[in-house]
C-alpha cells in the first residue's frame, strides 16, 4: 500500500511516498522561510498561497524520486490541523480532490501525531508504550504514548513553546526569523556557564514548562549589556549558549521525570526543537546514565515535512480509517482528542 502524504499546515510544503512494506520511498519540501523572513514571522495568507503553487508541482516530483505514476497510489492522506486555517485547506483540497480523481481513500491526520510518529522513520525504530517530548515552534508537551492513537497528556507549558522561546529570544538578538537554529548555532562558540538564567519549573513536581519567564530574563541580560563590539560578540555567543542550556535543562529534567512517573523507559523527542543538537546531546547522554533509550528523528524529520503524515496516515489505513467527501480542517485539535478513552490530565499532577 504506498501513501502520498500532505503537509501544509504552516510554512513547509511537504510531500511524501510512503510504502507499508517498504518505508519511505521518496519526500520532497519547500519551505517558506525566506518568504516570511522578510516580515519577522509567518504571514498566513502569503502561505497559502505559495502553497497553492507548490503543492501539484511537488507531488509530480516525490511521484518522479520514487519512480511511480499517480495511478499507483492507493490513499492520500493530509495534515487535517493544527495549523493555519487557510494553509491547511490548501493541503486538504488537493488531497481529497486528487484522492477523489484516483477513486481511493483520502484521511486527514493529526500534524502532532505526524511529529510524534516521526522516528518510526528510521531503521530503528522505538516501539510503544513511550513518553513522547514534543517540541515545536507551538507546541511543548510530554505525552505517555500507549499506541497509535491512545495518548494522555502528562504535562504541557503554561505559557510560551520552547521553539517560540527560542525563536524570540534570536529575533531580539536580531538572529532573525526563525531563529532557533541561528541561535543554536551561535551557541556552539559561547561558554554555556558564562550567563546565570532560571531553570523555570524544574522543581516543581508536575510535568508542567514554562519559557515566558526564561526568554525575558535573557532579553533583560541582553538589553542590560554594555561594553565594546568585540565584548559584545562573546557575550552574544554566551548568552545564547546559557539560554540553550536551561531550556534542554528543564526539556531533559521533566522528561525524566515523566519517564520515572509512568514507569516507561523509551524516550521519543520530536518537532521543530528537536533539531536542537545540545537536546540531542542530553538525550544520548541520558541513555548512557540511565539505562533509558531515547530516540529522535534524523534532521529533516524534526521540522515540518510530508514524510511523518505519510507514515501516520499509513498506519491509520491500515487500521481501517478514511474520511467521507467533505473536507473539514481543524485549526486547532488537541492531540488527546485521538483518544477514545481520554485519561484524565490530572493523572500526572
Ligand atoms: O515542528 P516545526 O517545524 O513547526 C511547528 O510545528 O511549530 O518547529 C519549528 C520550531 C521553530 O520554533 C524553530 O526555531 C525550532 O523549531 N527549531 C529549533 C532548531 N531548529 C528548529 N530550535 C532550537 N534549535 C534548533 N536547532
Ligand atoms: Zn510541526
Amino acid at each position: 500500500m504506498i501513501t502520498l502524504g500532505v503537509e501544509s499546515s504552516c510554512d513547509e510544503t511537504g510531500l511524501a511516498l510512503y510504502c507499508s512494506s517498504q518505508g519511505l520511498l521518496a519526500h520532497t519540501l519547500f519551505s517558506q522561510v525566506d518568504l516570511h523572513a522578510l516580515y519577522g514571522g509567518v504571514v498566513p495568507e502569503l502561505a497559502s498561497r505559495d502553497h497553492v503553487k507548490r503543492l501539484v508541482p511537488l507531488t509530480r516530483e516525490v511521484c518522479d524520486k520514487a519512480g511511480i505514476t499517480l495511478s499507483q497510489i492507493s490513499n492520500v492522506a493530509y495534515t487535517r490541523g493544527p495549523g493555519l486555517a487557510g494553509a491547511l485547506l490548501t493541503g486538504a483540497m488537493m488531497a481529497r480532490s486528487l484522492a477523489w480523481s484516483l477513486d481511493v481513500q483520502a484521511l486527514g491526520v493529526h500534524h502532532l501525531e505526524g511529529h510524534l510518529l516521526a522516528p518510526m522513520l528510521e531503521e530503528q525504530p522505538p516501539a510503544f508504550p513511550l513518553v513522547c517530548l514534543l517540541v515545536s515552534g507551538g507546541h511543548t508537551q510530554l505525552i505517555e504514548v500507549r499506541g497509535l492513537g491512545d495518548y494522555t497528556l502528562m504535562g504541557e507549558t503554561i505559557d510560551d513553546a520552547a521553539g517560540e522561546a527560542f525563536d524570540k529570544t534570536a529575533k531580539m538578538m536580531g538572529l532573525g526569523y526563525p531563529g532557533g537554529a541561528a541561535l543554536s548555532a551561535l551557541a556552539q562558540s559561547g561558554d554555556a556557564k558564562a550567563v546565570s538564567l532560571p531553570r523555570p519549573m524544574l522543581n516543581r513536581p508536575n510535568l508542567d514548562f514554562s519559557f515566558s519567564g526564561l526568554k525575558t530574563a535573557a532579553i533583560t541580560r541582553w538589553k542590560a549589556f554594555s561594553g565594546t563590539e568585540a565584548e559584545r560578540q562573546i557575550f552574544m555567543a554566551d548568552l545564547a549558549a546559557s539560554f540553550e542550556l536551561a531550556v534542554v535543562d528543564v526539556l531533559m529534567g521533566k522528561s525524566v521525570k515523566a519517564l520515572e512517573q509512568s514507569g516507561l523507559s523509551t524516550l521519543v523527542i520530536s518537532g521543530g526543537v528537536s533539531a536542537n543538537r545540545t537536546l540531542r546531546a542530553a538525550a544520548d547522554a541520558m541513555q548512557r546514565n540511565e539505562k533509558l533509550t531515547a530516540f529522535y528523528p534524523r534532521l529533516e524529520f524534526c521540522t515540518d515535512n510530508g514524510a511523518m503524515i505519510a507514515l501516520a496516515g499509513s498506519r491509520r489505513f491500515m487500521r481501517g480509517e478514511a474520511d467521507e467527501l467533505a473536507v473539514n480542517v481543524r485549526p486547532r485539535w488537541p492531540l488527546e482528542e485521538l483518544t477514545s478513552n481520554s485519561k484524565l490530565r490530572s493523572d500526572y499532577q
